[in-house]
């Protein structure tokens, strides 16, 4: 076991990243991928991070989950409740997975288990994470099913993934998440491939995890708009490197970086105002 140096000294701070590096071996040689980063996700807010395809974004949290390919190895710190994740014992950082972290992904039916009925899903991660019995996990189901404001809970819970709309699952994904009360979500393009209502519906549910539940967020995604909406604070990425980070509203309406003014073009203008 390795605990950090650094203990993480204001209360609202929930990780710090400090000067993480993200390498692939390729046949072309080594590839270096993410390079310096430095950031903080405080408790109840939400970090959004935009940048072009490519820039990093997924890269970089994935390090921080021990998501990697194989290929890829990871330098630097991502200090959490103790343990820099980057060098900790693969256990630990399994141990967090799942429990005081969620990973949420662009495309639920790829995390989903199709044969699998939804209640038997959400069940599985809280007696795995937590040691209680099915039925204590079902009752904890209920209630995370309420939080993402699904309807008809045992029409839901019997079903298979498959019977479900995109933007149910994504909030089967959410609840998945919220099922061991995590302190960090990390969502990772949770709604590009939702229509624009059930976007917003998805948008208002993580809202609604920072104010009430005190929950950390990262939001990743290639639209700024998305994060303009939802973030507190924006890490602008570009290269591998953080251009721009700092609170949404400054960021975007006084921009500093070229890029940064690029995307912005792109926003509608009745958004952010
Ligand atoms: N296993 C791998 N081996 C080599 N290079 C990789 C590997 N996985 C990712 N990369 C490279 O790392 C870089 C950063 O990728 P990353 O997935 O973080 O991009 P992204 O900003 O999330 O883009 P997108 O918006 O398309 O999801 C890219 O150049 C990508 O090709
Ligand atoms: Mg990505």
């Amino acid at each position: 076991m390795q605990s950090t140096q650094k203990n993480i000294k204001n209360n609202n701070l929930l990780i710090n990243i400090n000067k993480l590096n993200v390498f692939f071996n390729t046949p072309e040689g080594l590839s270096h991928v993410v390079k310096d980063v430095n950031f903080n996700v405080k408790k109840g807010t939400c970090l959004g991070v935009v940048g072009e395809s490519g820039s990093g974004k997924t890269q970089t949290f994935f390090s921080i989950t021990g998501l990697l390919a194989k290929n890829g190895y990871a330098e630097g710190e991502a200090n959490f409740k103790n343990y820099n994740l980057i060098t900790c014992d693969d256990e630990i950082r399994r141990s967090f997975l799942g429990k005081s972290i969620g990973f949420i992904f662009q495309d639920p039916m790829t995390s989903l288990t199709p044969h699998l009925k939804i209640g038997d899903q959400l069940a599985e991660i809280a007696i795995y994470h937590k040691k209680i019995t099915k039925s204590q996990a079902l009752q904890r189901a209920a209630e995370v099913m309420d939080v993402v404001k699904l309807p008809n809970n045992r029409d839901i819970i019997n079903s298979y993934p498959h019977e479900l709309s995109g933007g149910m699952k994504q909030r089967i994904m959410i609840a998945i998440s919220l099922m061991c009360e995590p302190d960090l979500i990390i969502a990772d393009e949770p709604t590009t491939a939702l229509d624009v209502t059930t976007q917003a519906e998805i948008l208002n549910i993580f809202n609604d995890l920072k104010n009430n539940l005190n929950i950390g967020l990262v939001l990743i995604s290639h639209n700024i708009g998305v994060i303009a909406e939802t973030s507190n604070d924006v890490l602008v990425m570009k290269n591998g490197q953080i251009l721009e980070n700092g609170n949404t509203h400054e960021v975007l309406t006084k921009p500093k970086n070229d890029y940064t003014k690029h995307l912005l073009s792109c926003i509608p203008p009745w958004i952010g105002n």
